[in-house]
């Protein structure tokens, strides 16, 4: 089928994610072909350098033909076994064995999902559940962070701080709340880590205590901040924020569905500062994006909670036909497996060649702020450098950086407002950020021309 087809049967019949439909109606798809390490083909033969996995997922690079052979491997062995009535498969039980390995001590058990947003929404269930078995059953309120993106389930919508998940969607609902972000760039309180931290450790004290602590069932963050912008919270404010939990008594949820398996330079952010959360949900770099899979993780004390508040004959009834898939498992113990015997080196070897390449677009006059932990990164667009003023959102900057870059082979996430994020995966060389940054520069000097821009610019 020719590409023209292809774009009128997309128009006609594929709903896209988190998009406007009727302007991708008028705009078309963009249809891509094959992929090779770093590098995308898309259908009209254009090489791109992706600069962000995919969508943060992409982890080990494409053509990993060693995760093509175990996913073809278990296909042809077993292609499904449902985990219902007892029944399992090799991979997954391994795979939940290796989880166990790998994360903090404090997680011990393992419930797998398809992608991330089931696991955030099995972490409210299994919560739920958790506090009515052990007779809490007050605790039913749920706080999460400003910008904070949790997926966009029924439920996990609401956790989501980004006002257009919530748009004629009527989350958040009224048992879901948030404390401010650990926004450093914007803030007007003090910004040194120690500032930052006091402050988020503050605001969910206060929080807790307006909503009184025996109705508080959980707090979830990310450890990095990713689809509300790449804010990146300083080294110590995890760990603040789970002794605050601990010492409040309610369930410290980290949703590490970006920042796990070596985004952030360790396995899981959460290794960098010793935290152990009693929930963890997980998802894209668990199979590199090479099938869906997601998990969510809890400590023994959730589980066993669990397990004795459903009485001896009844279930807990919470389960999905391709929960533990095997073929996903298969994927995810391969990709595992190359994290731990190279990949997770060379992302934390290479990561210093990121962040110099971000901080000396700070000289550029378009970028007001570069930050960035491990391979995940960001640069924040402003219209003046003093005041920190933002664009005009008329001007549709995001959406004119995006098309420059693709025209120059390059793929980012141009947020909406004006943040560009970036995500290189573990594979890359030293040789592939020189040329990510000499094209970014190239693409933000090309939008820096148009007389528009340079005008806003004040
Ligand atoms: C932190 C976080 N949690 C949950 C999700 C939802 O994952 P999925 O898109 O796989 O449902 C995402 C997706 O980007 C995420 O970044």
């Amino acid at each position: 089928m020719n590409d023209e087809s292809l774009v009128a049967l997309d128009r006609q019949h594929l709903i896209h994610p988190v998009i406007n439909y009727h302007a991708h109606e008028k705009r078309g798809v963009t249809i891509l072909e094959s992929g090779q390490g770093a590098y995308l083909t898309d259908s009209q033969g254009n090489v791109l350098l992706d600069a962000f996995s995919g969508l943060w997922c992409v982890n080990t690079g494409y053509g990993q033909n060693s995760v093509v052979q175990a996913g073809e491997a278990q296909m042809r062995k077993l292609p499904y076994a449902t985990g219902y009535f007892h029944f399992g498969s090799e991979p997954a039980i391994k795979l939940a064995a290796k989880l166990v390995e790998i994360t903090p001590v404090s997680l011990q058990h393992v419930y797998f999902t398809m992608g991330g947003s089931d696991a955030v929404d099995s972490a409210i269930r299994f919560i739920v559940n958790y506090y009515n078995s052990t007779g809490q059953p007050k605790k039913k309120h749920f706080i999460s962070i400003e910008r904070g993106y949790h997926g966009s389930s029924s439920q996990g919508s609401g956790l989501t701080a980004l006002p257009a998940f919530h748009r004629h969607f009527d989350v958040p609902l009224p048992n879901q709340h948030r404390i401010p972000c650990p926004y450093a760039y914007r803030s007007s309180q003090d910004t040194s880590p120690e500032g930052i931290i006091a402050e988020s450790v503050a605001a969910l004290k206060s929080k807790v205590e307006e909503l009184g602590v025996d109705n508080v069932a959980a707090f979830f963050c990310e450890p990095v901040i990713g689809s509300g912008g790449v804010i990146v919270p300083p080294k110590g404010w995890l760990k603040a924020l789970q002794n605050c939990c601990n010492e409040l008594g309610i369930l410290f949820v980290v949703d590490e569905v970006i920042t796990g398996f070596g985004r952030t330079g360790t396995m899981f952010a959460c290794d960098a500062e010793d935290v152990t959360p009693d929930l963890m949900t997980m998802a894209k770099g668990l199979t590199a994006g090479y099938a869906p899979m997601g998990a969510v993780m809890m400590s023994d004390a959730v589980y066993q909670g669990l397990a004795d508040g459903c009485g001896p004959d009844a279930p807990v009834g919470h389960g999905y036909t391709y929960s533990a898939h095997p073929v996903s498992a298969a994927i995810a113990l391969e990709v595992i497996r190359l994290y731990e015997e190279g990949l997770l080196a060379n992302g934390q070897a290479v990561a210093r060649h990121f962040e110099a390449g971000l901080m000396a677009m700070l000289d550029h006059p378009l970028v007001g702020d570069a930050r960035s932990r491990g391979l995940l990164g960001a640069l924040e667009l402003v219209a003046n450098k003093n005041s920190k003023a933002r664009f005009d959102p008329a001007l549709k900057l995001s959406e004119r950086i995006a098309t420059a870059a693709y025209k120059n082979g390059l793929i980012f996430r141009a947020f909406t407002d004006n943040v560009l994020g970036f995500a290189p995966a573990l594979c890359y060389t030293k040789e592939d950020f020189d040329i990510l940054f000499e094209r970014l520069k190239r693409t933000l000097d090309e939008v820096l021309e148009q007389p528009d821009v340079r005008l806003a610019l004040s």
